[in-house]
């Protein structure tokens, strides 16, 4: 028997046996759905209203298929691309994602370091629950590489808060001003309202039964610092029920303009940008375009982002730094974005199911695992680039 059956070795390490069962990003999904209590797993998964777009947003991506080259020798395939002017090992960024440190005390820090241990871009949210300063200092840790930070910026009522939270990002080594267009109010999550979610989460009636079923979650949330809004220590709303205030319905073209004269770095647009839309923000000075829609956590029946890709890209022309985010579950998605003409995609929720099902690690997990189907898919396909994928793509795509 012992010559025909070999014992696997035990892991005694509960973090990594429950990572190394996760095979992709679903499996993240679910282990992070067994881990975070339902208001705070549904705050990530959830979206506004009827939660059209969200399920739109990834059937979009899974509505090509592939026609792949054969005999092509991929042996010596290299996902590597540059992204804004910089390398990346794979053309993937994290994108800004408010309160990260509620889904885990690893939070902003943990995701960063993780990029950066990739070698991939990290984009620090506004809204984060850990300063600007500390996740510089964080990615900043030795043995980690070399850290590619991007600050998102919402522009608030409040402009001189807009200019203070500018000239931080400067001065602390960001590197991308990635600007949110479509928060000009809060999408309307029904989730939330169901769960009556509170941020910071209280421990009211309907959570203390909670506790019972996940205590691991409340016992690392309630010995840990306190969350609140960092970026806006002592200046603005402390818990998610204040930022209704703080979002400007009045934002225009003409905060663009004066945001492309304080910031020398690089600046993207991030919301659904339409063709015309893409070519005003280049036409105002932007160097990309993150094609989004929040997720559908905004305005839902938007349309999906990778819908906009080939048009947008058609607009603005080859030069131009094409991103896309709302949707990206898979590396095979990452390939139909690049086929299609964008240069890197961007993740959301598949990096925070991985950061709820295991901190830090589990991001690392997400990562290795998009990283790992993006390079297969495009060894499968025939393809031994990213600027080839970039080139010949959309003969490598058909519609289902
Ligand atoms: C929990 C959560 C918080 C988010 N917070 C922000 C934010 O603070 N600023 C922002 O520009 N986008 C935010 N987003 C949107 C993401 O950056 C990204 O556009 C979206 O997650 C992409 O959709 P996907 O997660 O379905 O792929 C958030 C998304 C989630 C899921």
């Amino acid at each position: 028997m012992r010559k025909l059956v070999r014992m696997r070795p035990i892991e005694l390490d509960a973090a990594r046996r429950r990572l190394g069962a996760c095979h992709d990003v679903a499996d993240l999904r679910r282990a992070a759905k067994r881990r975070i209590p339902k208001p705070v797993f549904d705050y990530v998964d959830g979206a506004a209203d009827e939660e059209m777009a969200v399920a739109a947003n990834v059937a979009a991506f899974r509505a090509w298929r592939f026609l792949p080259r054969v005999l092509t020798d991929v042996s010596a395939a290299d996902t590597s691309t540059v992204i804004l002017g910089t390398t990346a090992a794979v053309p993937l960024a994290l994108g800004p994602i408010g309160y990260t440190r509620m889904m885990h005390p690893d939070g902003e820090s943990g995701a960063a370091r993780s990029a950066t241990r990739h070698g991939l871009p990290y984009t620090l949210s506004t809204m984060a629950a850990t300063g600007i300063e500390d996740v510089a200092a964080a990615a900043s840790a030795p043995g980690l590489g070399s850290p590619d930070l991007w600050f998102q910026l919402y522009i608030t009522k409040n402009r001189a808060l807009v200019h203070d939270l500018v000239d931080r990002a400067a001065g602390n080594g960001y590197r991308v001003l990635v600007v949110t267009v479509d928060t000009v109010v809060t999408g309307n999550r029904i989730r939330d309202k169901r769960n009556g979610l509170s941020i910071p989460p209280e421990l009211s009636l309907q959570t203390v039964l909670q506790v019972a079923t996940r205590p691991r979650y409340w016992y690392r949330l309630l010995s840990g610092p306190a969350l609140d809004y960092a970026n806006f220590a002592g200046i603005g709303p402390t818990t998610v029920m204040g930022t209704g205030e703080l979002f400007d319905p009045g934002i225009s073209w003409d905060d663009i303009a004066d945001l492309r004269s304080r910031w020398n770095g690089k600046l993207v647009i991030k919301g659904p940008l339409g063709a015309a839309d893409a070519r005003r923000a280049v036409d105002l000075g932007a160097d990309g375009i993150q094609l989004s829609n929040h997720g559908g956590r905004q305005l839902d029946r938007t349309v999906a982002s990778v819908d906009l890709i080939a048009p947008v890209r058609d607009a603005v022309g080859p030069s131009v730094a094409l991103l896309v985010d709302s949707g990206v579950r898979h590396g095979a998605d990452v390939v139909t974005a690049l086929a299609l003409g964008a240069d890197a995609a961007v993740l959301g929720r598949a990096y925070v199911y991985g950061l709820m099902a295991g901190g830090e690690r589990g991001v690392d997990r997400a990562i290795n695992v998009i990283s790992e189907q993006f390079r297969r898919t495009m060894q499968l396909l025939g393809v031994s680039s990213v600027a080839e994928l970039r080139k010949g793509g959309r003969e490598l795509l058909t519609r289902a």
